[in-house]
């Protein structure tokens, strides 16, 4: 995501240039503009955020639905775009009538999604490597997020389903938008003017 984030924040005209020099640093005051920068890892910035210990976070909206965020999302970055999808090895049966086990870094995504198919199925809580779930007899289907299908298809797995489309948010901590309003919506404008060209191409 950073990869991905640090052009457009350069775009908007934000000096990015102590985070790309970072080494393993995690935390930058700019020198030049009214920003400090933190590095968080995704599951974290909704934690950061709802603490008050950021004022700004963005983040996947995988990690917004699964954390039940309360904070405001004002803006689609338009980066990061993947899928939420259900996927086994070629054998799996989706219709079959047994109570499924599904492996997923998102249970309460994979809870609702069963939900509304009126499926009670067990969830088992992976932290990584989801794929391995189907292949080791772990579990047998997971829910996870996919951008290339590379990592699906290099593991002989497929598609059953399409859960939800997933892309990078920006979100503001309710407190910090009341008191530093101006100094936010400047950013938020900024990023918005280079976002919304691309957006409007699609
Ligand atoms: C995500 C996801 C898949 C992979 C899919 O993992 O869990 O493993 O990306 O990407 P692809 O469709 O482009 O191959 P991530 O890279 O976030 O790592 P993680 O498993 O450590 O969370």
């Amino acid at each position: 995501m950073e990869q991905q984030v640090l052009p457009l924040l350069e775009a908007a005209g934000i000096d990015c240039e102590l985070v790309r020099n970072k080494q393993r640093r995690l935390i930058f005051d700019s020198t030049t503009q009214p920003y400090e920068f933190i590095l968080a890892k995704g599951p974290d910035v909704t934690t950061f955020l709802e603490r008050g210990a950021a004022d700004v976070g963005i983040v996947g909206s995988d990690i917004l639905v699964e954390h039940q965020s309360t904070q405001y999302e004002l803006l689609d970055l338009g980066v990061g775009e993947c899928q939420f999808v259900l996927a086994s090895t070629p054998d799996f049966d989706p219709q079959a009538p047994q109570r499924k086990i599904i492996g997923t870094k998102y249970p309460l995504i994979t809870k609702r999604y069963f939900d509304r198919l009126g499926q009670d199925v067990e969830i088992i809580k992976i932290e990584g490597s989801v794929e391995l779930a189907p292949l080791t007899g772990l579990a047998d289907a997971i829910v996870d997020i996919t951008e290339t299908g590379t990592t699906l298809r290099e593991n002989n797995l497929q598609i059953y389903d399409y859960l939800q489309p997933v892309s990078t948010r920006l979100v503001v901590n309710r407190l910090a938008l009341k008191q530093q309003q101006t100094a936010i919506y400047d950013l938020v404008d900024r990023l918005a003017a280079v976002v919304a060209p691309k957006e409007s191409a699609k």
